[in-house]
């Protein structure tokens, strides 16, 4: 029952410089290909004039732009705007309006008889590109690339000039969306007759060990007036290899005047290098046409050799080989440069990410830059393509635009741009679209069938999915159209494989943990979601939102099921919007394992710990510099390790070894899937009495009404012997007041375990028992108003086992809970099987007295488009970072960089993102510089404050043309 899709992928490379003299010198008519012209590209970096608002006449040719700001694109011109902390769009930033863009184009009269193409890589949002005031083209969905024909606008030897509206007011967004032209612009001209956009499809249809076959469709456009007999010849340079094509298949095709034609050709491939996590290699497909002879374009195409299998029973297989997915899903923006697009800013992202262990990413929920997956592709990372989050203005698609043309429109882009990609595995449609997963209507699968036929029209080498966070969607019969079942978060995959048990299963999202790096309260969070009153989280890693859990409740859950592929956790990085749970004040997330400007939380070693065993990781959480108060006083420790026990010392003294727990050794639940009854069951919403021993905490019973009085009631089968019970209750239990009862014969009843008042908290109730009972049944004496009797899981057992929530940090982290406080030393050596894997020592530091600066990358390329980031701290005589300083600092920049973004992972913090000062925020913030445009040279960075000596770092700006 395996559902194979076999694939492989191109991505084209676009950044060669277009040197003009090289575009055929002879002019020759429009209607004849150049003699030797080859494609060139410029990208469109510098040079753009830009205003907000809407000025009459923007989009004229004539129009006088000088007082415009000069900018550089990729371009967000939200983010550099002061916070609104009134703005209530839960990103405090006002990003809604109106912009323009304008840039001269030079086309010299040498191009004539060239097309001339504007490829937009994403322009937030609903773009109107005009050229030499004539509306040229647009495109409505944000987060999807384009291609204008400019060439009938357009003329050679004079002075041209492109316009461009972009308009978020009709965009909604639950996070930042950023506003213009965010990514890449390049401008490109072909002969008239080329590769038409995204005209290559590569696909493996046979793959064997010692040989591949690989497809190539290639698309010619004839812009000419006349037909054209066109040679093309598509080679294949290996991997590593210089560019020696050394396999080529050779076609005449003949293409009318003003059209379009495919043509499909085969190349084996002999004992191919497959694409991989560990050893992603690449192969390049070169198509070049010729007429007569004359080569008139040549298009690459990067590609890779690689099988994919979803399994039913087995999760993901690739190249044969089965590969548990440890996915994070990302956002767009890049913190503090906004959505402005930066190569070196998403390749930190997934250095940090890979890092960590992680090998899948999914583009949540939209589109992603192109250079994200020429990335993945490069570094062996799989990617979850996802195209929308909702199928309305979240995807730009306004309600008069009906859905078949928008989704066949921009699923068509969408996957024609990045279908030869290796790294891609999946295509989905969308992301917890409430209205068709809730629906009782039959139309809402068919537009589920409809919209995955579109993906399947434009790729049918991959399975299509659907991010799902409703389990009643499983009655619509959506999922039929579905080849592999996603779900967000809890374990709504039992019930999801339970009525599709031939499809494969994973989770698009999990966890959705929160937490603020650096900080720690004294006393641990008692249940998930004990949030305090000020918008700070503790980062022990113990709370998570209500339809969330922490990871290590996730770890154990999804070992338990081989046939869930692995999870993707919500997320990867925090990012702008969404502070959940403090919408009210703050204005970016708590989701992240990375903080917003790519600091680590402790929870990237939690992860590490699971997601990369071969790295030795050992940390050690909280921090080691309290108050004199805090002296003799109890602190929680943790330490996060791949190891499976570890020894902490403070100050040379031993504190004990501990072990994790291991989870195997549980015993088995005697209450699962026992006849269970109820005094009343609410049938029609699907809340019948077996939800609640299903095994599964996404199921759950309820009575019919809000009566008191209501009781559920199991029969083991036979007397067991009892010795822990467990409930898990749908809401916290502070809203109920119960009676928990036992019997042999189901006549007389012993109680078990009693509360009588609404205290407690969280979902979770454990009761540690002695008793033999084949009944158990529990009552349900008073409810608060609004809670209803409900039990998502009734669990018994034979042992005495932590059942507890967080009885699974246990099994995942090694937990002193109360080491007294003395200042000086914590070390941790941690132990797998016996031998000692690596130690960590944390200090106590004294009074900062001097700043510090730490960079990623001390030479980086000039221009703006590359980046270092700067890592800013506060440290003591001894050289040890203050884990709580809080400075202001100020920053200057000398010489041929500049500044291009400040912060510090505060999701409170309003300060401005592009600015010279920035604070530490729980002892640390993050300097990203940019070089200027030009040749380069030495940078001086200074950052300065009251009472620390300042400190001065060098950096090198490369010549970019040198660079690249
Ligand atoms: C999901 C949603 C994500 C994000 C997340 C936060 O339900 O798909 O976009 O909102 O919740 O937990």
């Amino acid at each position: 029952m395996h559902l194979t899709m076999r694939v492989l992928r191109r991505a084209v490379s676009v950044f060669s410089v277009i040197c003009m003299s090289a575009v055929g010198a002879a002019a020759a008519p429009a209607s004849e290909p150049q003699g030797g012209s080859l494609r060139t590209s410029q990208l469109l970096g510098d040079g753009w004039h830009f205003s907000k608002g809407n000025p009459r006449g923007a989009h004229e040719g004539a129009f006088d732009d000088q007082g415009w700001q000069l900018v550089h694109v990729p371009h967000d011109w939200a983010i550099s705007e002061p916070f609104n902390p009134n703005n209530d769009s839960n990103t405090r930033f006002d990003w809604r309006g109106e912009g323009w863009y304008r840039h001269a184009l030079d086309l010299p009269a040498a191009a004539a008889g060239h097309q001339v193409f504007l490829d937009f890589d994403g322009v937030m949002a609903f773009a109107q590109v005009y050229v030499n005031g004539q509306l040229a083209g647009g495109w409505d969905y944000g987060y999807n690339s384009f291609r204008i024909d400019a060439t009938p606008f357009v003329n050679f030897g004079a002075a041209n000039v492109v316009a461009v509206h972009a308009d978020t007011r009709e965009h909604w967004s639950r996070w930042y969306a950023g506003a213009g032209i965010y990514r890449k612009v390049v401008l490109t001209l072909t002969a008239p007759v080329h590769v038409a956009h995204w005209g290559t499809y590569v696909t493996t249809p046979h793959i064997s060990a010692n040989n591949a076959q690989v497809q190539i469709q290639t698309t010619i456009d004839n812009d000419s007036n006349t037909p054209q007999a066109v040679t093309v010849s598509t080679s294949i340079v290996a991997p590593g290899e210089a560019a020696t094509p050394r396999l080529v298949a050779n076609e005449v095709l003949s293409v009318p005047a003003h059209a379009s034609r495919p043509l499909t050709q085969h190349i084996d491939v002999k004992d191919p290098q497959l694409w991989g996590p560990k050893s992603p290699s690449l192969y390049t497909a070169i198509s070049t046409l010729s007429i007569g002879g004359k080569v008139v374009d040549t298009y690459q195409t990067k590609f890779g050799i690689r099988s994919l299998e979803f399994t039913v029973d087995d999760g993901l297989h690739v190249n044969g080989e089965r590969l548990q997915i440890h996915g994070v899903d990302l956002h767009h923006d890049h913190g503090p440069l906004g959505s402005a697009f930066h190569v070196r800013a998403m390749e930190r992202q997934l250095q940090i990410m890979k890092d960590m262990g992680v090998n899948a990413i999914r583009t949540s929920h939209n589109p992603p830059a192109p250079e994200l997956l020429d990335l993945a592709d490069q570094m062996g990372l799989l990617v979850f393509a996802e195209c929308f989050d909702k199928w309305d203005q979240t995807a730009d698609r306004m309600p008069y635009v009906d859905l078949a043309s928008f989704g066949r429109r921009n699923i068509g882009q969408f996957i024609r741009r990045d279908r030869n990609h290796p790294s891609i595995m999946i295509w989905s449609i969308g992301n917890e679209i409430w209205d068709i997963e809730g629906s009782q209507d039959k139309s809402a699968a068919e537009s589920v069938r409809m919209m995955a036929g579109f993906v399947r029209e434009f790729d049918a080498t991959r399975p299509v999915t659907m991010a799902n966070h409703m389990p009643q969607s499983i009655g619509t019969g959506l999922h039929r159209y579905l080849d592999v079942i996603s779900w967000n978060y809890g374990e709504k995959y039992v019930a999801g494989r339970a009525a599709y048990p031939n499809k494969p299963t994973w989770m698009s999202e999990s966890s959705s943990g929160v937490s603020t790096r650096g900080f720690y309260q004294l006393t641990l969070p008692a249940y998930k979601e004990e949030f305090p009153a000020k918008p700070t989280l503790d980062s022990s890693d113990l709370n998570a939102v209500s339809w969330g859990d922490i990871a290590d409740v996730e770890f154990t859950r999804i070992g338990a099921h081989r046939y869930v592929a692995g999870e993707f956790v919500w997320s990867g990085f925090d990012y702008i919007g969404e502070p959940t749970p403090y919408e009210q004040v703050a204005r970016s997330s708590y989701f992240g394992i990375v903080d917003l400007v790519g600091l680590a939380k402790d929870r990237y070693y939690l992860y590490r710990s699971y997601w990369a065993p071969e790295a030795a990781t050992v940390h050690i959480l909280p921090h080691w510099t309290w108050p004199e108060e805090q002296k003799g006083r109890p602190l929680p420790v943790f330490v996060y390790t791949n190891g499976d026990s570890a020894e902490l010392f403070l100050n040379g003294r031993s504190l004990g070894m501990r072990s994790k727990v291991v989870t195997e050794s549980l015993p088995a639940n005697l209450a699962i899937n026992t006849a269970a009854t109820a005094s009343s069951e609410q049938g029609q919403s699907g809340h019948a009495a077996k939800g609640a021993v299903d095994g599964s905490g996404a199921t759950r019973w309820c009575a019919s009404d809000d009566r008191a009085g209501a009781w559920l009631q199991l029969d083991l089968g036979g007397v067991k012997e009892l010795k822990t019970i467990y409930v898990d209750f749908e809401k916290s239990i502070d809203n109920y007041q119960y009676t928990i009862k036992g019997s042999v014969d189901g006549k007389q009843w012993t109680v078990l375990s009693a509360k009588r008042d609404f205290s407690g908290a969280g979902t979770g109730l454990t009761v540690m028992v002695d008793a033999s009972s084949r009944y158990l049944r529990l009552e349900f004496d008073q409810l608060k108003m609004g809670a209803w009797a409900s039990v998502a899981e009734f669990e018994a057992y034979g042992a005495q086992i932590d059942r507890s929530y967080y009885g699974a940090t246990r099994t995942y982290r090694l937990r002193w809970d109360n080491v007294p406080y003395a200042p000086g030393e914590l070390t941790a050596v941690a132990y797998k099987e016996g031998a000692k894997l690596g130690s960590e020592t944390i200090h106590t530091a004294g009074a900062p007295v001097a700043l510090s600066l730490a960079a990623d990358r001390s030479e980086f390329a000039s221009g703006g488009d590359d980046l270092s980031y700067l890592t800013l701290s506060a440290v003591d005589a001894q050289g040890h970072p203050h884990p709580e300083a809080d400075h202001l600092i100020h920053l200057s920049v000398a010489g041929a960089g500049e500044l291009a973004g400040v912060g510090n992972g505060d999701p409170a913090s309003t300060d401005a993102f592009q600015s010279s000062d920035v604070r530490l925020f729980h002892g640390k913030a993050i300097v990203i510089i940019k070089g200027k445009s030009g040749p380069g040279g030495a940078i001086q960075v200074t950052a300065t404050a009251p009472g620390l000596a300042p400190v001065t770092l060098e950096l090198t700006a490369v010549d970019a043309k040198k660079a690249f």
